[in-house]
């Protein structure tokens, strides 16, 4: 938590009242078509002359897809010395985990459990991306993902509403700073605002059906915490939510964001998402499309035309008044002002690269290191021991220079990514003999002709590493799948290698969770990796090793198969939940009655629960959780306790341990979740060694919006749990009095 001073918050204040004033100047020597014009951003302008002539004409606001600092600063020219006021654009680029540095996909960031480090991810992005002339990302992106078929997972951090919105809050702060207007930051674009992860079937830009009381305790949250940590902008969503797209929906854009909020940032549409509400049936032209946007709240369009081309007509016929046409310029204005645009909306050449500097390559290999996470390491096969001569790195994804950077890369260059095969040879190709047989040539390839050659590597070897999963084009926008098993004969190829009887290290890269029991079965170890981008291969070949420990946690449940999505940990008991032993499909006996199969909630074929829990990952040491300790057993509904444990390092390797702390609320005013994570902090213990762990928990973490939808901490009693994974049986009882 940020702590400011009163000389802090007076600077700050007075800041703002003299931007405030400077609006109001310019607001009243703006025409009509010019405060239209602040409200439209168009895409890649340079290669259109049209598009050229608006920004001239002072009637575009922004611009996006342009990257390089020629260009920018050509089109800044155009809009401060070519325009009757001279206002400047704000120039927005997805810049989504990295700029040419490329950090984990934010699925792997979450894995993490590092706030500090997803920040520092942030701040080399913002530096990086704000030296070629970008002042505006769209991330971070903090839908609430619980659906692993949907592409957009692995842009997200995962299912649990207080770990997307520490993680959002800090990914702002790294975007941001606390002066926007100070050098190398980027205003934050908290997207997609609201409820897209909910997308009916996994199957993206689909409906959504999200009643208001869980918007407010699920989906609402990580949005809050990014407005609370000074998110400049916010973007629409594509999808509606109970028939009303988000980009047309007064109730988020007002009443939520403005009135409850407070927040002053603009607020952009996705990628022409106004005009798409003629295919969602909402608005029968362009026109009604801007009627709609402009009077619900929406200050700028992405890319359609719908305000540029009607919101002058639609003011003139007094279907949308100049105030509102006044606000969202306002708002538009007022961040082009805290960015100091006015001031600096040019970008000077760098005296030294920015890029791929040695400092963002280690903060990056960092990441990638914390974001793996062991699925299963039997007879602690990992790390390697001295005894391993001869290693055999297989599998399309061992040498991917371009797919281990994840989706939503634009300027990382392939040329400047380390692979896991080149990490190998570099860094231990003096300990180990390395073979290397890709066995397929992409994920999704299906001719085997290969595989005798890799089996025959791995008969040689003494070890294998198995580099297989997904493609970086197989997750995220538009990538969703019914079936989250691996693609072409990746299996096979498991299969194949198994047929010479070393043991095998599997390392899966993908941006989802995917539903490969049987193949982690099959595998000796298996490390899951996500996309972990330009440093990925070094973290991996140190993991592997022994140079580094694995500490990385889920932030999203594995379900066994997809027919058990969505499956979450927080979901809410139902009437009948089942027990851990429940019925199978093979138990039932034949010609049962109806009262046999046990009547609970489960599936018959996959059980009830799913193969992995959120926050399950293994070390290569053995944690040991006990002495759960609270300092009282009950608390005022204005109080707090301190929750605390004692953690052991069994083993005989230092490690951290990511130590998370969970709530049950036993009886509410609605139905309660059986479990909410609450608190988690990452601790490093030298082998042998034990610490008390202590968590600050005050009442008002327990609050909720109950049954009057109005959000507050209702007394009763409650279950506080710590523990490895939301799986965790450690608990005490606490009781909240009034
Ligand atoms: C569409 C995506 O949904 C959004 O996340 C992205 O920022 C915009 N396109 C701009 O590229």
């Amino acid at each position: 938590m940020l702590i400011v001073g009163p000389e802090t918050i007076f600077a700050q204040k007075s800041a703002d009242a003299a931007i405030e004033k400077k609006i109001d100047r310019l607001l009243g020597k703006m025409t009509l078509k010019e405060k239209i014009g602040q409200m439209y951003q168009v895409s890649g302008p340079t290669r259109d002359a049209a598009a050229m002539q608006l920004i001239r004409e002072g009637r575009v606001g922004s611009v996006l897809n342009v990257n390089n600092r020629e260009d920018i600063n050509r089109l800044q020219r155009l809009a401060v010395t070519e325009t009757r006021l001279g206002i400047p654009l704000i120039v927005g680029r997805d810049v989504i985990h990295g700029y040419h540095t490329i950090f984990p996909i934010p699925l792997g960031q979450a894995a993490t459990f590092d706030p500090e480090l997803v920040k520092e991810g942030a701040r080399v992005a913002a530096q990086e991306a704000s030296s070629d002339g970008i002042n505006w990302t769209f991330a971070p992106m903090l839908d609430i993902a619980r659906d692993a078929r949907w592409g957009r997972i692995a842009e997200s951090f995962g299912e649990d509403p207080f770990l997307a919105s520490v993680m959002g809050a800090a990914m702002v702060k790294g975007f941001q700073t606390e002066r926007l207007s100070d050098k190398g930051t980027l205003a934050a674009c908290a997207k997609h605002f609201i409820g897209y992860g909910a997308a009916e079937g996994g199957r993206d830009y689909n409906s959504t059906n999200i009643p208001e009381r869980l918007m407010r305790n699920v989906y609402f949250p990580s949005f809050q915490a990014a407005v609370q940590a000074g998110a400049a902008t916010v973007m629409t969503s594509f999808n509606d939510n109970d028939g009303v797209p988000s980009t047309a929906n007064p109730f988020i854009l007002k009443k939520v964001l403005r009135d409850e909020w407070h927040f002053d940032g603009f607020v952009v549409s996705d990628w022409t998402s106004p005009e798409e509400m003629i295919n969602h049936g909402f608005a029968a032209d362009r026109k009604e499309a801007a009627l709609r946007s402009v009077n619900a709240g929406l200050d700028m369009e992405m890319v359609s035309k719908c305000y540029l081309n009607n919101l002058e007509e639609l003011v003139k016929e007094g279907k949308v008044s100049i105030s509102t046409i006044d606000n969202a310029v306002r708002n538009i204005l007022r961040v082009k002002f805290r960015l100091g645009l006015f001031d600096h909306p040019y970008t000077d050449t760098p005296s030294t690269n920015p890029f791929y500097t040695d400092d963002n390559l280690a903060k990056a290999k960092k990441a990638a290191v914390e974001s793996v996470v062991l699925l299963k390491n039997t007879n602690h096969l990992l790390p390697l021991t001295s005894a391993v001569k001869t290693v055999a790195v297989i599998g399309p994804l061992a040498d991917a220079q371009h797919d281990q950077m994840g989706t939503w890369v634009f300027d990382g260059e392939n040329g400047h990514t380390q692979t896991p095969l080149m990490a190998i040879r570099k860094m231990y190709g003096d300990r180990v003999n390395v073979l290397y047989e890709q066995g397929l040539a992409f994920c999704r390839d299906t001719n085997k002709s290969r595989f005798p050659q890799a089996l025959e590597a791995a008969q040689k070897a003494d070890v294998v590493f198995l580099f297989v999963g997904e493609e970086s084009i197989m997750s995220g926008e538009a990538h969703s799948f019914s079936n989250l098993g691996f693609k072409g004969a990746q299996s096979e190829l498991l299969q194949e290698l198994k047929k010479s009887g070393k043991p095998i290290v599997m390392v899966v890269m993908a941006g989802r969770p995917m539903t490969i029991m049987k193949e982690v079965a099959a595998a000796d170890a298996t490390l899951y990796v996500w996309h972990p981008g330009t440093m990925g291969g070094p973290a991996i070949a140190d993991l592997l090793f022994g140079k580094e420990v694995p500490s990385g946690k889920l932030p999203a449940t594995f379900p066994k198969e997809s027919g058990q999505i969505p499956f979450f940990y927080n979901h809410n008991n139902t009437g009948r939940p089942a027990p851990e032993n429940v019925m199978t499909l093979d138990r039932i006996p034949l010609n049962a009655g109806q009262t046999s199969l046990g009547n609970t909630s489960y599936y018959l074929d996959s059980g009830n629960r799913p193969w992995l829990p959120f926050g399950f990952g293994l070390s290569y040491t053995d944690f040991a959780y006990g002495n759960l300790q609270l300092s009282s057993g009950s608390m005022k509904k204005t109080g707090y306790v301190t929750v605390s444990c004692d953690l052991t390092n069994n083993g005989t390797l230092d490690a951290t341990e990511v130590v998370q702390l969970y709530v049950r609320d036993i009886a509410g005013s609605i139905t309660r979740p059986v479990k909410e994570l609450k608190g988690f902090q990452r601790i490093a213990l030298r082998s042998g060694e034990t610490k008390k762990i202590s968590f600050e928990l005050k009442a008002e973490d327990l609050a909720f919006y109950g049954i009057d939808n109005v959000k507050k901490v209702e007394p009763g009693d409650f279950l506080i749990f710590i523990g490895g994974d939301s799986d965790t049986k450690l608990c005490q009882k606490l009781i909240v009095t009034e």
